[in-house]
């Protein structure tokens, strides 16, 4: 069984608003795409490993690689506009070894823990489609242009998606490609999945994995960080 793992770190971060790739955005004096591939280069379980930068972000990144020694990268591939095209650009790279798992993650959470990496492997191998995600604890309710309530949604029906979302990679192949054909645009992989109407398997994470996105959660991360490192 071979596993792979695609990390998608292609963005703008515009909602950081940094003026650049937020990937590169320094905590504890070291770029945030390092500490997640850090991270990864620790699971045993991952046979190859595929970073996906924007186009002119490749050759930076790969002296970083370098420089922190992280060996266990195994390809570093340019992204696309949106997040779904560098997934897909990510999956092509991986067409020659052809794995049989791909889990795919953002770059910009740098807090998965080991344990929920097994046991997403563990669904995918049960199912071929799986996703590390959380019960949400607020009251989600949808919310018009005027900014006025239409519905309330039932809280214990609901869980807030988180990467790392795995997959057979035949299946999220298949599921990009057919995207690319329908012209569907999806927030995640799983969306792609459940498009073909394959069922998606749920494994509960923790709520520090979070996705680095707006400046507060800087210091959120800061603050996990100094908490993981005391142990
Ligand atoms: N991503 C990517 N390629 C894109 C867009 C996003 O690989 N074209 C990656 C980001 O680098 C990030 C992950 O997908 O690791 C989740 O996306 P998000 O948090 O939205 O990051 P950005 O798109 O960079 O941020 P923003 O939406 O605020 O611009
Ligand atoms: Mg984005």
């Amino acid at each position: 069984m071979r596993i792979a793992a695609v990390i998608c770190a292609a963005g703008q971060g515009k909602r950081m608003g940094l003026g650049r790739n937020k990937q590169f955005l320094e905590l504890k004096g070291k770029p945030l795409l390092i500490h997640t591939l850090e991270r990864w280069k620790s699971f045993s379980f991952i046979d190859e490993l595929v970073v996906v930068v924007g186009a002119a972000e490749v050759g930076e990144v790969q002296e970083l690689i370098q420089a922190y020694q992280l060996n266990h990268v195994s390809q570093v591939v340019a992204g696309g506009a949106e997040r779904q095209d560098s997934v897909y650009q990510g999956l092509l790279a991986l067409k020659e070894t052809s794995p049989n798992v791909v889990l795919i993650h953002d770059g910009a959470r740098p807090f998965i823990r080991e344990k929920h990496v097994a046991e997403l492997i563990e669904a995918v191998k049960e199912r071929e489609a799986a996703v590390v995600a959380v019960p949400v604890k607020d009251t989600i309710k949808r919310v018009d242009d005027q900014q006025h309530i239409t519905e309330t949604l039932k809280r214990d029906e609901l869980w807030a998606m988180q990467t790392p979302q795995g997959f057979s990679y035949s299946l999220i192949l298949e599921a990009h490609e057919t995207a690319l054909e329908q012209r569907v645009l999806a927030t995640d992989d799983a969306a792609l999945v459940e498009l073909l109407g394959h069922q998606v398997s749920v494994v509960q994470g923790d709520e520090l994995n979070i996705k680095l996105t707006t400046p507060q959660d800087i210091q959120l991360a800061a603050f996990i960080l100094s908490s993981q490192e005391k142990g």
